[in-house]
């Protein structure tokens, strides 16, 4: 069977799929260093498993409306005002099948065939195809590792033409780490203010900074922007809670309703009992998620300084998700086994067969010469995962 036209130009998820992959070896008693995950290694606070069990044991089993159970949306509400300042009504929150929903439904609502849609590189690999699919194309802006992956607002003001449709922005982001400022954002939205496009803030790693600069997305810079930005959030990095599916995004009212239409015709509400767990997450208190990232920072300057030490590859300290992206440029020209390596994407490959380490390369992600390096796994495999990186490398020619 031949898929349908648009999908030609898509491709799965490379993420998924190295995971899938090393899962596999896993699966067949290989002992597998896996530097692939996107998501933490804590499992889910137990005060918001036992809201989904109380819900299932109260019969919340039904549908809900699409956009949401209007409790959860009071809470998502509140949280936008707590945590960063912005007021909605209630009519401008959606709560999605997690964030990359939110995001899919933005790109069906606004999309018209030949739409572009402003993406810095490196960026989170859903974005292209999730354009793509919506009919639009996805325009690439590079940043530069030597400017802290910020996005240059003169590079940005050369990508906007009249088909600009909207503008991407994710920070922290995965897969740099990268946290812009204020003052960063400022620039790039006062080059967006007289365009007229829309913006869209993934915040999702929003919780998980590091560093001296304090999260800041960019209808806080640039609050005239409000009443053309989506901003999405979600549960899976914050509260452990990737397999729940749960996510929420807020904007411009006719914006979310059209959003909502989409979600009507396809999944319709995010599942009950979940909306429910996720009502809890928004009430705890957080301590979760301070224990988690204090061993993130951990974790985090145990990659970078081994990294840093293997000859051939350098990296910057992130200041926020749980990524690292090593520089391995200049492993490239090296040989391994008789063969010269040439591309992040092939020292990917050896890692996982020879060397049993699965780290995503950065082709995908719109970089290559770099490779991906999640750091939610514990001290000790992360420990044993980097002996075997430079292990690889020493045994390069
Ligand atoms: C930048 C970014 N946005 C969105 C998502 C999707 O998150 P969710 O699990 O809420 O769909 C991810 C997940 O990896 C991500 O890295």
């Amino acid at each position: 069977m031949q898929p349908a036209r648009r999908l030609q130009q898509i491709k799965p998820s490379p993420t998924l799929a190295l995971n899938a992959k090393a899962r596999a070896l896993a699966a067949q008693g290989v002992d597998v260093v896996g530097f692939a995950a996107g998501e933490p290694d804590y499992d889910t606070p137990a005060f918001i498993k036992d809201a989904a069990v109380e819900a299932l044991r109260q019969g919340f089993t039904k549908y809900t409306a699409t956009a949401g159970i209007p409790e959860l949306r009071a809470a998502v509400r509140e949280k936008f005002q707590r945590d960063n300042g912005l007021t909605y009504a209630p009519e401008q929150v959606l709560i999605t099948v997690g964030a990359k929903q939110a995001l899919y439904n933005f790109f069906q609502a606004v999309l018209d065939p030949g739409d572009e849609v402003i993406i810095f590189a490196p960026y989170w690999v859903s974005y292209p195809d999730m354009v793509r699919l919506a009919g639009g194309e996805p325009v690439v802006v590079e940043t530069r590792e030597e400017d802290g992956w910020v996005p240059s607002p003169d590079a940005l003001r050369a990508a906007l033409t009249p088909r600009t449709r909207a503008v991407v922005f994710n920070s922290p982001s995965n897969p740099t780490g990268a946290v812009l400022s204020r003052k960063d954002l400022e620039a790039l939205g006062q080059v967006i203010l007289p365009h007229g496009c829309l913006v869209v803030s993934d915040d999702i790693y929003e919780p998980l900074v590091y560093g001296d600069t304090p999260f800041c997305n960019i209808v806080n810079a640039v609050p005239a922007l409000q009443d053309r930005a989506l901003v999405v959030n979600g549960f899976s990095k914050s509260h452990s809670m990737t397999g729940w599916r749960l996510g929420y995004a807020a904007g411009p009212a006719v914006l979310v309703s059209a959003m909502t239409m989409v979600q009507d015709q396809s999944t319709s509400n995010a599942a009950s009992i979940v909306q429910k767990a996720g009502l809890a997450a928004l009430g705890g208190s957080g301590a979760e998620l301070r224990e988690m990232r204090a061993e993130y920072l951990q974790r985090r300057d145990l990659v970078v300084s081994a990294l840093n030490a293997i000859p051939g590859i350098r990296c910057r300290t992130p200041d926020g998700a749980f990524y690292v992206m090593a520089n391995v440029k200049g492993l490239l020209g090296k040989s391994y086994k008789g063969q010269v390596l040439g591309s992040a994407l092939r020292m990917s490959e050896l890692l996982l067969s020879d060397f049993q380490v699965a780290a995503v390369p950065g082709e995908p992600f719109g970089a290559p010469g770099y490779l991906r390096l999640s750091f939610v796994t514990s001290r000790e495999k992360l420990q044993k995962g980097l002996s075997r990186i430079a292990a690889f490398a020493a045994a390069l020619g």
